[in-house]
C-alpha cells in the first residue's frame, strides 16, 4: 500500500463547490504470468471545482488523467477499481455521492446534469446509423419532451452551435473529424448539463479545427454557466481555456493554481519544466527536455515520484512523500523544496 500522506484541503472557493474529490485512489488490478499487479493510476487525489469554473488537468501521457476522469464520472470497468476516497457532485442543491448511485441513477445523472466527452468519444456515434438515431437513443429519454418539442430543441441547439441541422441525416463517415467532434459535443450538451467533463476533446484535430472546437466548448460553458473539468496535455490550450489548472504527475496532483499564477510563478520543478517547454514567438533557442522517462505506475519511485528526474532532489525526496500543501492562497504544491523538508 502507498504511504498515507497528510494533505491540506483545497482553499474554499467563494461558492460551495459543485465537485469535491477527496483522497481518491483508483488502481488497475491486473493479473499476468501468475502475478497480481496494481497500476496506481490515481493515487490520493483531492480537488474541488467551483460553480462556473473551468478546471484544467494537465500532465504527460500515462500520468493518469483519463483514469482520473473516468473515476470521477463513475465510468469504472474492471480491471479499474476504486480503492479509496470519494467523489461528490452538488446538483440542484443536492449532494450526490457518485459511488452510492445505482447504475440507473448514474445514467440519468450522466445525461441530465453531467456531460461526458471522453477521450475518443467521437466513437459514440454509431457508424451504420444516421446521427439522428444517436440523439434519439441517448438524449431523448432524458429530456422529458414530446418528440416534436425534442427535435425542435435539438435543431435549436445545433443552430446555436453553428451546426447545420442537416447533420442529423448524415452518417458519421460523411462528416470531417472536426464536424464529428462538434456533433459529439452537441449531443453531449443538448440536455444543458450543469457540469461538463471533456478529456482531450481536440487532440486528434488539426490546429484550426481545434480552435473552433475549443471556442464552441467555451461558448457552451459560458452560456449554460456550467462547471467544466477539462483534460489536455497541451499547456498552451490550458493557458487560453482553464481558470485553474491541476498538474498530475504519475497518478498524483503535484501542483494546482489559478492559470495566470501557474504560468507566471509555477513552484513545482515539473510544472516549471512544462511551462518552460512551451514555444514562444520569436524565441528560437532549443527547449531543454526533461531527463529520464515517466515512471511505471505499477512500481513507482519511492518518496516523491518525480525524484529520479528532478534537478532539485534531496535525500528526503527519495524517502518521504511530499504532501500537497497550500504555498499561497489558492496555490497548492507538493514539493519539499517549497514546503521545507520534514524534520
Ligand atoms: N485498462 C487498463 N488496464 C491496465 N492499465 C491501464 C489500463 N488503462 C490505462 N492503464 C494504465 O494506467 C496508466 C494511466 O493511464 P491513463 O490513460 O489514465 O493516462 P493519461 O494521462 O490519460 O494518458 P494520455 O495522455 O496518453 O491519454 C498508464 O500507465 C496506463 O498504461
Ligand atoms: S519533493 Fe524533491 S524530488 Fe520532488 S519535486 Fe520537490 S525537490 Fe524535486
Ligand atoms: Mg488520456
Amino acid at each position: 500500500m502507498p504511504t498515507a500522506v497528510l494533505q491540506t484541503p483545497p482553499a474554499p472557493a467563494a461558492a460551495e463547490p459543485v465537485l469535491v474529490v477527496d483522497r481518491l485512489r483508483a488502481y488497475y488490478r491486473t493479473h499476468a504470468f501468475g502475478l497480481d499487479r496494481d497500476i496506481r493510476a490515481v493515487d490520493d487525489i483531492s480537488l474541488t471545482v467551483a460553480p462556473g469554473e473551468v478546471y484544467g488537468i494537465a500532465g504527460e501521457s500515462s500520468s493518469g488523467k483519463t483514469t482520473l476522469i473516468k473515476t470521477i464520472v463513475g465510468a469504472i470497468r474492471p480491471p479499474l477499481a476504486v480503492v479509496g476516497g470519494s467523489v461528490r457532485f452538488r446538483f440542484g442543491g443536492e449532494i450526490r455521492d457518485i459511488y452510492a448511485l445505482t447504475p440507473a441513477e448514474l445514467q440519468t445523472i450522466r445525461w441530465r446534469h453531467l456531460s461526458c466527452i471522453l477521450q475518443g468519444s467521437m466513437n459514440v456515434l454509431n457508424p451504420v446509423r444516421q446521427i439522428r438515431h444517436s440523439f434519439q437513443d441517448f438524449a431523448f429519454p432524458h429530456m422529458g419532451l414530446k418528440p416534436a418539442a425534442f427535435w425542435q430543441a435539438v435543431r435549436a441547439h445545433l443552430a446555436r452551435l453553428d451546426l447545420d441541422p442537416a447533420v442529423l441525416d448524415s452518417y458519421p463517415h460523411q462528416l470531417s473529424g472536426g464536424m464529428r467532434q462538434r456533433t459529439t459535443i452537441a449531443l453531449a450538451t443538448v440536455c444543458t448539463p450543469e457540469f461538463i467533463v471533456a478529456d482531450e476533446p481536440t487532440t486528434a484535430l488539426d490546429v484550426i479545427v481545434q480552435r473552433d472546437v475549443l471556442t464552441m466548448l467555451r461558448d457552451i460553458q459560458r452560456r449554460l454557466g456550467s462547471s467544466f473539468l477539462f483534460v489536455t496535455h497541451d499547456m498552451s490550450v490550458h493557458a487560453t481555456v482553464s481558470d485553474r489548472v491541476g498538474i498530475v504527475y504519475a497518478g498524483r496532483l503535484v501542483e494546482e493554481a489559478e492559470t495566470p499564477t501557474l504560468f507566471r510563478g509555477a513552484l513545482h520543478p515539473y510544472t516549471q519544466h512544462l511551462v518552460a517547454s512551451l514555444p514562444r514567438i520569436g524565441d528560437t533557442t532549443r527547449r531543454a527536455s526533461l531527463p529520464g522517462r515517466p515512471p511505471s505506475l505499477a512500481d513507482p519511485p519511492s518518496g516523491c515520484r518525480f525524484h529520479p528526474r528532478c534537478p532539485l532532489a534531496m535525500d528526503v525526496c527519495r524517502e518521504k512523500v511530499p504532501a500537497l500543501v497550500e504555498a499561497a492562497p489558492r496555490h497548492r504544491v507538493a514539493c519539499f523544496a517549497v514546503s521545507g523538508a520534514p524534520s
